[in-house]
């Protein structure tokens, strides 16, 4: 496979070279591993492949499970879109990619950045399901890349991505809203 070097379609990298803090290497890998990830996709009803990768923060070491025996950790796991015969039942390639970082141990904090590739000209991004999701494990700063058929990016953070986001941070304990509710039965009686 010739190497593929991947071009920002906006001026984003800063003094330093970086973009959003991920370094030009670091997009490398980021951008071939969601590629090639693209090769494992699951799409025989819309022939549309996705690839993402999910680029970690090499300080997080994910709680070790059942799985880590299997698969080595490495910086970088990916996913790809599976399709099924019951359409509404397929599962974009975010979502795979996620799933598994989070069954492998990985948590809010594990993630420096992520990568999607498709088979087009245009800059995909996430699907609403898809970054709700995905909002639930990375920080609002957190950079999205996406990666289209020629190797070209742009890049977002999930907060711009899912402005005035619902996130874990948003509820309240449990036992906070119960008190409410007691209180508003209260009032009511
Ligand atoms: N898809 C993804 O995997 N990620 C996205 O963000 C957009 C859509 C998949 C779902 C389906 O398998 C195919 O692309 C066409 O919608």
């Amino acid at each position: 496979m010739t190497a593929t070097s991947f071009q920002s379609a906006e001026a984003t990298a800063d003094k330093d070279g970086l973009i959003h803090g991920v370094s030009a290497q670091e997009l490398q890998i980021l951008g071939e591993q969601c590629i090639e990830a693209k090769g494992k996709a699951y799409c025989p009803y819309s022939l549309f492949r996705v690839g993402a990768s999910l680029l970690l923060n090499s300080t997080i070491t994910p709680a070790p499970n059942h799985w880590s025996d299997t698969y080595p950790l490495s910086h970088v796991l990916t996913g790809a879109n599976i399709e099924n015969a019951a359409y509404p039942v397929g599962t974009c390639a975010e979502r795979v990619a996620m799933g598994t970082a989070v069954h492998l141990g990985h948590r809010i904090g594990s993630f420096k950045a992520v990568g999607v590739s498709t088979d087009i000209e245009e800059f995909c991004s996430p699907c609403g399901m898809c970054r709700q999701y995905l909002r639930e494990f990375l920080s609002l700063e957190t950079p999205i890349f996406m990666f289209n058929r020629e190797g070209k990016f742009i890049v977002r953070t999930m907060g711009e991505l899912l402005p005035l986001s619902f996130g874990p941070d948003v509820l309240p304990p449990r036992e906070q809203l119960r008190k409410a509710q007691e209180e508003d039965k209260a009032k009511t009686a």
